[in-house]
């Protein structure tokens, strides 16, 4: 099956490493200010500095030599071939003898090439940046009964803060009868703040306000859920499969809220952004109306300084199969994460054989991202389970990264475009949604798939209060509630008492799950539950992050480096540690952020659940290290059929 990736065309990243600081850069190479643009004859690379103001993981091979070289340009570097077309970079940059220095003129300023890009037309290049972003082609949005309107945000000043999410709804039908929405080119304002956009269609019109005056608001948009437009750097546009477009007016969407994600990590105060797309309409209905499905883990807690932390999630077979009426066919597919994100893959999988990569397993990079277009599309059928692959390097921060909005924060969701789509249906109806909450899926919940006994915690004991109830008092009774589980005693009764005896907490079993069945979820006394769960959650630092936080309090170690990955803290067997008070209300502050941010994922999945309930598949754990925590325990549980 031929696979394009057109949909979107992606960004090649800066000449420098260091996309930011690019402009003195240029200074330091020769003729740095005159390099041509390989995928634009005629045109100065300019580098996405300008693009990336989150400082890029924008690398080409050339940029990697520059940084190793300490950004100077050195006799080695320019004898160097770092894109390996055949010229020193000495001879693409107009040194051919290597004797230049910062601010003489180069011995030629013509005849220049990329040191870090091949032509096009190289036989010899061996590095995968050969491939120019395709220009952005989409005939289909000059066809005739095709209108188009801008709908941007009004203009609104950039707060001076580094991440901000802000929204504004839209009327988007323009016709009393339906229209398809066939595409959409961006409409970027302010490049300096710009980091992604996304419109979302509404099932209910948005509160009026929100028409006249953007706010901040958060990517759980109550009933604005399904994705219709995604813009990020690079793109120059959406062109939907040609059988398909999003059902607007008549009885399709009639609102939008579109929401910008500003990225201004300098704090810049004084900017202001009018963002938003320009969609594209054909009166000329297509064969089936377009949707979005959002997949992916709801709960993560990713320990600091992994060098690589694997998480899976997997959309069961046994939720695909009581929610899918027919075959789907998926158009398109794009991983999300943010900055920790290294790797991601999308694959799908039938009767436990894959049969499709949907997203490779590839390099991620957040500020790129890349939607996969499928032409013809993917089958996807009833009983068919979807496996989204996130990897994360934690090594450049101390604290833990927990699941949440904010750039610094963490995300694994998969968005799949596919059709036939019924408007008709409510999302929880057609499985929009398939998220995970700590090895418990959304669409368990809702249909109350939950076995009675999963892996050896009695479900039906916690859903009616039995166990939470019991584990309360034991808890109290052990001072768990005093300092957040991290008071010996508690941490006594816990190791010899609460986790060797009951599946349901044992952390070597299933606690994570018996985790998000105590946050509530069925319906019990939220006090008790809340007050276990947020407990539990402490848990989970009072081991590495006391230990962390002691070796940083420590003056620095002269054998010890930043780069090298720590084998993370000897889980439940280790009682040691529990030295300074301080450091125990900084990993209470702590944990109490993550539990905050799951919580509020909780709730916003409760409400749509309605309090019903159960369950699917994630796990969550490491990789790469060798004594693998249960703290952070893998669990096999990937639930199909
Ligand atoms: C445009 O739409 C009208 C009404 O739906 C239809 O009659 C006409 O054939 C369309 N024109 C083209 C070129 O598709
Ligand atoms: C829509 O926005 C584009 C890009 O900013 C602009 O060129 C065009 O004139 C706008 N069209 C309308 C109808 O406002
Ligand atoms: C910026 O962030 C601070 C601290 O998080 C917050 O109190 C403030 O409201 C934010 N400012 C704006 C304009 O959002
Ligand atoms: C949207 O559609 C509704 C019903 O079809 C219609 O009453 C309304 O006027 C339309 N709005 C716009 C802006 O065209
Ligand atoms: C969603 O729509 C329902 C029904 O119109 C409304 O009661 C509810 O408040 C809305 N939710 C949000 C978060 O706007
Ligand atoms: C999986 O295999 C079973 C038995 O061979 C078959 O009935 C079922 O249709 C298959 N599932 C899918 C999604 O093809
Ligand atoms: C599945 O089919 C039934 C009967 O045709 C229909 O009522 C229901 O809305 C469909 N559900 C979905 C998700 O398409
Ligand atoms: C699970 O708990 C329920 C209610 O407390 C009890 O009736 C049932 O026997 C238990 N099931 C097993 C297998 O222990
Ligand atoms: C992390 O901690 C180490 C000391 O243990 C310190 O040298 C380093 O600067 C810290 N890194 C960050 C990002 O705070
Ligand atoms: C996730 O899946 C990949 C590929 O199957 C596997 O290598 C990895 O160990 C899994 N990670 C976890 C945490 O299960």
């Amino acid at each position: 099956m031929k696979t394009t990736m057109l949909l979107l065309s992606v960004a090649l990243a800066a000449l420098l490493s260091c996309s930011h600081a690019h402009k003195s850069f240029q200074s330091r190479i020769p003729n740095g200010d005159r390099v041509p643009n390989p995928c634009q004859p005629g045109a100065i690379w300019a580098g996405v500095g300008h693009q990336s103001p989150a400082g890029a993981n924008a690398r080409n091979p050339f940029g990697m030599d520059f940084k190793a070289a300490g950004l100077q340009w050195t006799v080695d570097l320019c004898r160097k071939d770092s894109d390996g077309d055949g010229l020193t970079n000495g001879q693409e940059l107009g040194d051919p003898d290597c004797v230049w220095k910062v601010g003489a003129a180069p011995a030629r300023t013509t005849g220049l090439s990329h040191p870090g890009i091949c032509p096009l037309d190289s036989a010899t290049c061996k590095n995968s940046w050969t491939v120019c972003p395709k220009a952005f082609s989409c005939p289909a949005l000059d066809g005739a009964n095709v209108t188009m309107r801008n709908l941007t945000l009004k203009p609104t000043p950039v707060p001076a803060n580094e991440t901000t999410y802000i929204c504004q709804a839209f009327e988007l039908n323009n016709t009393a009868s339906p229209v398809h929405l066939i595409g959409s080119r961006p409409i970027i304002d302010n490049k300096n703040v710009m980091h992604h956009m996304i419109m979302y269609a509404c099932s209910v019109k948005p509160e009026q306000t929100l028409f006249d005056n953007p706010k901040q608001c958060f990517m759980a948009l109550g009933n604005c859920t399904e994705m219709l437009n995604l813009w990020g750097y690079g793109v120059k546009g959406e062109c939907f499969n040609s059988n398909a477009g999003f059902r607007i007016g008549g009885d399709g969407f009639r609102y939008g809220v579109l929401q910008l994600h500003w990225n201004n990590p300098a704090r810049h105060s004084g900017y202001t952004d009018a963002s938003g797309f320009a969609l594209y309409f054909t009166q000329n209905l297509r064969p089936y109306d377009l949707g979005t499905v959002m997949y992916g883990e709801g709960n993560l807690v990713l320990p600091p300084r992994q060098p690589l932390i694997s998480v899976n999630h997997t959309c069961p077979s046994v939720c695909t199969n009581r929610y899918h009426n027919e075959t789907r066919y998926i158009t398109g597919a794009t991983i999300h994460m943010h900055t920790y994100g290294i790797k991601g893959r999308i694959s799908l999988w039938r009767n436990g054989t894959m049969i499709k990569d949907l997203s490779p397993l590839q390099v991620y990079d957040y500020n790129s991202p890349e939607i996969h277009a499928f032409d013809p599309p993917i089958e996807y059928r009833k009983g068919d389970e979807v496996k989204t692959e996130c990897y994360f390097n934690t090594q450049k921060t101390n604290v833990t990264i927990f699941f949440g909005e904010g750039t610094s924060d963490e995300m694994c969701l998969s968005f799949l475009y596919y059709y036939p789509n019924d408007v008709s249906v409510s999302t929880d109806d057609k499985l929009g949604r398939c998220i995970g909450v700590s090895g418990i899926n959304s669409c368990w919940l809702r249909s109350r798939i939950t076995p009675q006994i999963e892996r050896g915690c009695n479900i039906t004991a916690m859903r009616n209060g039995e166990i939470p109830n019991r584990v309360y008092s034991e808890m109290a009774a052990n001072k768990c509630f005093s300092r957040t589980g991290c008071d010996p005693l508690c941490r006594n009764y816990l190791e010899n008492t609460l986790w060797p005896n009951n599946a349901c907490y044992d952390p070597k079993r299933s606690r994570q799950m018996a985790e998000v069945l105590a946050l509530g979820l069925f319906q019990l006394n939220s006090a008790v539950t809340l007050a276990i769960s947020s407990t539990l959650f402490g848990q989970r630092f009072c081991e590495q992050e006391i230990k962390m936080l002691a070796e940083m309090d420590r003056p620095a170690a002269p054998d010890r480096t930043t780069t090298t990955a720590r084998p993370p803290a000897t889980p439940t067997s280790q009682k040691g540690g529990l030295s300074s008070e301080h450091l125990l209300i900084i990993i209470v502050v702590c944990s109490c952020l993550g539990f905050i941010l799951i919580l509020a994922l909780l709730i916003f999945l409760s409400i749509k659940l309605k309090g019903a309930s159960s369950a699917a598949g994630l796990s969550s754990g490491q990789q790469g290290a060798p004594d693998k925590s249960s703290v952070y325990k893998v669990y096999d549980n990937e639930a199909s059929g």
